[in-house]
C-alpha cells in the first residue's frame, strides 16, 4: 500500500492491519506507555483546503507521538494549483518530507498529488470521500461489538456525501451491512453505488428514502450534516429536504436498544441531531472523535513506518 486515497483501492487485509496497529499503539497508550519513535526523522505536510479540528489536531499529535513531526500547510499560505501547480508542489514536498495528508475540494487533486509524487498521499477529506473518518468509526464499532463486525449494521441517516461514500465502502470490504436512507436527490450517486457493488458483489446495500426502516436492524446509527463544507449556499433548500430525517428520541424508537449512535463531527446539534441524542447513553461521538487519533496512528504506523 503506497496511498491512502480511498477505501476501494485499500485491501481488506490492508484495512485489517492498519486497524490492528491503531489498537496496539491505543493499548500502550492507554497503559500510560509513550509509543516507540516509529516515525523519529519522519515528517508529513498536513494541507487543509478547508477548516479542521480533528483531523488537523489528530495528524499533528500522531506525528508527535510517533516521534515524527508535522507541518500544518493551508491554502491561504500555499496556494495549491494557483501559486503553483499541483505537479511543481508535489515534486517540490517529494525532496522535502516523508509524506502528505492533504483536505481538499477537488478529489482529482489528491489523485494528481499521488500521480506526480513520490511520496505517501493521505485523503483527510474530499469533496468524494473521507477514509480516514471511516477508519475511526470502524473502530468506535469493533470497542463496542468485538473484532468480528461481520454482518452488523451500519445504517447512514442523511446526505449521501463524503462520509457516507467511505462508510459505504468499508462496510462492503469489512461485511457489515450498510443501509442508507436519504431524502430524494440527495443519495449517493448511483454511480458510487456500483463501484461499491462491483468491487464487492455479495455486499448487503440498502437504500431507501425511509429513516425507521433505516434503523429498524441497526448496530450502529450514523448521521453527518446536511450541509457539507462548500455547501453553505444551499442551507435553506437541505433544511427543507432533510426534514424527518434528524436523528431524535421519535425516530431512535424503531431501532433496537443496543444500537450506538456515531457522528464524524462537527454536528449541527438541534439539526441532523438533537441534544438529547448527542448526548444520550447511545451516543459514542467522543470516543468517535478520540479515535481518530489512534487510527491516523495506526495508519502512518504503515504508511510511513512500515509497520
Ligand atoms: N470529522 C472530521 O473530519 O472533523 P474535522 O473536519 O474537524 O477534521
Ligand atoms: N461531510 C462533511 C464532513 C466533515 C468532517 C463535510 O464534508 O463538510
Amino acid at each position: 500500500m503506497k496511498h491512502f486515497v480511498s477505501i476501494a483501492d485499500t485491501s481488506a487485509a490492508e484495512l485489517k492491519h492498519i486497524l490492528q496497529v491503531a489498537f496496539d499503539l491505543r493499548a500502550e497508550r492507554q497503559a500510560g506507555k509513550a509509543n516507540d519513535p516509529i516515525l523519529q526523522g519522519k515528517t508529513l505536510a498536513v494541507f487543509f483546503e478547508k477548516q479542521s479540528l480533528r483531523t488537523r489536531v489528530s495528524f499533528e499529535q500522531a506525528m508527535n507521538e510517533l516521534g515524527g513531526h508535522a507541518i500544518i500547510l493551508d491554502q491561504g499560505s500555499i496556494g495549491l494549483g494557483q501559486r503553483e501547480s499541483v505537479h511543481d508542489v508535489i515534486k517540490v514536498l517529494s525532496g522535502m518530507v516523508h509524506g502528505i495528508a492533504a483536505r481538499v475540494y477537488e478529489h482529482q487533486k489528491l489523485l494528481q498529488l499521488a500521480e506526480h509524487g513520490s511520496i505517501p498521499v493521505i485523503n483527510a477529506l474530499s469533496d468524494e470521500s473521507h477514509p480516514c473518518q471511516a477508519m475511526a468509526d470502524i473502530m468506535t464499532m469493533i470497542d463496542e461489538f468485538g473484532p468480528d463486525l461481520t454482518g452488523r449494521t451500519l445504517a447512514y441517516v442523511g446526505d449521501g456525501n463524503n462520509v457516507a461514500l467511505s462508510l459505504a465502502s468499508i462496510c462492503g470490504k469489512l461485511e457489515i451491512r450498510f443501509v442508507i436512507a436519504s431524502p430524494p436527490g440527495y443519495e449517493l450517486e448511483q454511480d458510487v453505488v456500483d463501484r461499491i457493488m462491483a468491487q464487492q458483489p455479495n455486499m448487503a446495500f440498502e437504500i431507501t428514502a425511509d429513516p425507521k426502516q433505516a434503523v429498524h436492524d441497526a448496530d450502529a446509527i450514523y448521521t453527518d450534516t446536511w450541509i457539507s463544507m462548500g455547501q453553505e449556499e444551499q442551507t435553506a433548500a437541505r433544511k427543507i429536504a432533510f426534514d424527518g430525517f434528524a436523528l431524535d428520541a421519535a425516530l431512535l424508537q424503531h431501532s433496537p436498544d443496543h444500537a450506538i449512535v456515531l457522528h464524524c463531527l462537527p454536528a449541527h446539534r438541534g439539526m441532523e441531531i438533537t441534544d438529547e441524542i448527542m448526548d444520550g447513553p447511545q451516543s459514542r461521538v467522543f470516543p468517535q472523535a478520540h479515535n481518530r487519533l489512534h487510527a491516523q496512528k495506526g495508519l502512518l504506523a504503515v504508511l510511513l513506518g512500515n509497520q
